[in-house]
Formats: structure tokens, C-alpha cells, sequence
């Protein structure tokens, strides 16, 4: 099965970001393997901490490198994406020539409580995955707007069109990243 390095824009214990990822990855479960790396322990963007690499940066690295493909989860921050969203980007796009970024399928998706689904973040986003390389799925869009009844209390999808909408989007993106992978070398199959 593939596997899909998610990154949650939110720090915060009770995300609803990260419940929405969650509840998408278990709804995945039989199409996807959701590893959820973490970026709160990254310390903030300095060139000079390459010189002795904190671990938290060699470990995202590593789990960017061996994912099949990567999935943003983010809050929008006015009208963007999140500073430790775009830190933990920043971190994995260096040093120069080893950007673990590179060529790997990649969807985004956002919840908020407001009506906008979080479409203003995503198209900043939307720039900045063009930037660092990656192949970045164009639909079907998801601009989710949070409402705790569309999941049961096991953090399950509950509602009825909710899950139709988000099976097709996991179908899309299970075919996205079988389309558009680069072949790996041996070397890389072996070390993932
Ligand atoms: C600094 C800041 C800026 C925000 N700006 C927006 C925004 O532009 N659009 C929006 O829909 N919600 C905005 N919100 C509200 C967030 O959508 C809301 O706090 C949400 O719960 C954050 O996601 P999380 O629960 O995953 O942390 C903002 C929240 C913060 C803290």
C-alpha cells in the first residue's frame, strides 16, 4: 500500500485540522497508509544549525524521502497557510541540491469553522508546492468547513455526503501518486 507523509499545519492540541486529517486517514486506511510527520519540534528556519543538524530536521527529512506521497493539512492563517507549516517546508527544501521535496505527489486539503473553506490559504499554498518541486494534485479541491456532527466520537466520518465526497478525493489521489512517481532506484526502494 502507499504511503502518505501528512503534515498538519496546526501546533495545537485540539486541531481541528488534525482531526479532520485523522478521520480522513482512517476512512483511507484500505487505499493509504497515513504517517503523520510532525513539525512542532522543528526549531525555527536558521542556515547555521546545518553545520550540526537537530535531529527533528534529518528525521522529517527522512520521512518526506521515503513517503510514496505527501499531504498538506492546513489551517488558514489570514488568508494563508501557517508559519509552521511553511517552516517545516522551508527545513526539508535544504540544504542546497538535497530538497526531500522534489518530485513527490502531493494534495492539500483545509478545515476552518468559516465559510470559506480555507481557499484563500490554499491558494498561497498552491505557489509555494510549484516552488519546492512537488507534483501537486488540481482536484478535486477540498475547502472544508469544520462542523463537529460530520464526525461520529470516534473521530469517524458520520455524515453521508461528507464520505462520498472524501472517498472519490482519496480514490484521485491513490491513482495521482501510482501516475505520476518517479520510478525509484533500487537503493531508494530498499532504504524506504
Ligand atoms: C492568526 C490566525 C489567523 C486566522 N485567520 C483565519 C483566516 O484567514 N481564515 C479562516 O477561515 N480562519 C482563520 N483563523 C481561524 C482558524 O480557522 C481557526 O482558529 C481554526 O480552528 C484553526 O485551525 P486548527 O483548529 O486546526 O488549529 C485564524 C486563526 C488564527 C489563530
Amino acid at each position: 500500500m502507499k504511503t502518505v507523509a501528512v503534515l498538519v499545519g496546526s501546533l495545537r492540541r485540539d486541531s481541528i485540522n488534525r482531526k479532520f486529517a485523522e478521520a480522513v486517514g482512517k476512512l483511507a486506511s484500505d487505499r493509504l497508509e497515513f504517517k503523520f510527520s510532525e513539525i512542532g519540534d522543528l526549531p525555527l528556519y536558521n542556515d547555521d544549525l546545518w553545520a550540526n543538524p537537530p535531529e527533528s530536521v534529518l528525521r522529517l527529512k527522512r520521512e518526506i524521502e521515503s513517503a510514496d506521497g505527501v499531504l498538506f493539512v492546513t489551517p488558514e492563517y489570514n488568508r494563508s497557510y501557517t508559519p509552521a507549516l511553511m517552516n517545516a517546508i522551508n527545513w526539508a527544501n535544504r540544504p542546497w541540491g538535497k530538497n526531500s521535496w522534489e518530485a513527490k505527489p502531493a494534495a492539500m486539503m483545509g478545515a476552518t469553522p468559516g465559510a470559506t473553506g480555507t481557499a484563500a490559504g490554499q491558494n498561497a499554498l498552491r505557489g509555494l508546492l510549484n516552488v519546492i518541486d512537488m507534483v501537486l494534485m488540481g482536484q478535486p479541491e477540498v475547502y472544508f468547513t469544520y462542523k463537529p456532527e460530520l464526525f461520529d466520537a470516534d473521530n469517524n466520518v458520520a455524515d453521508e455526503s461528507t464520505k462520498v465526497f472524501l472517498n472519490r478525493w482519496i480514490d484521485r489521489f491513490t491513482a495521482w501518486i501510482e501516475r505520476t512517481s518517479e520510478p525509484r532506484t533500487k537503493a531508494q526502494a530498499d532504504a524506504a
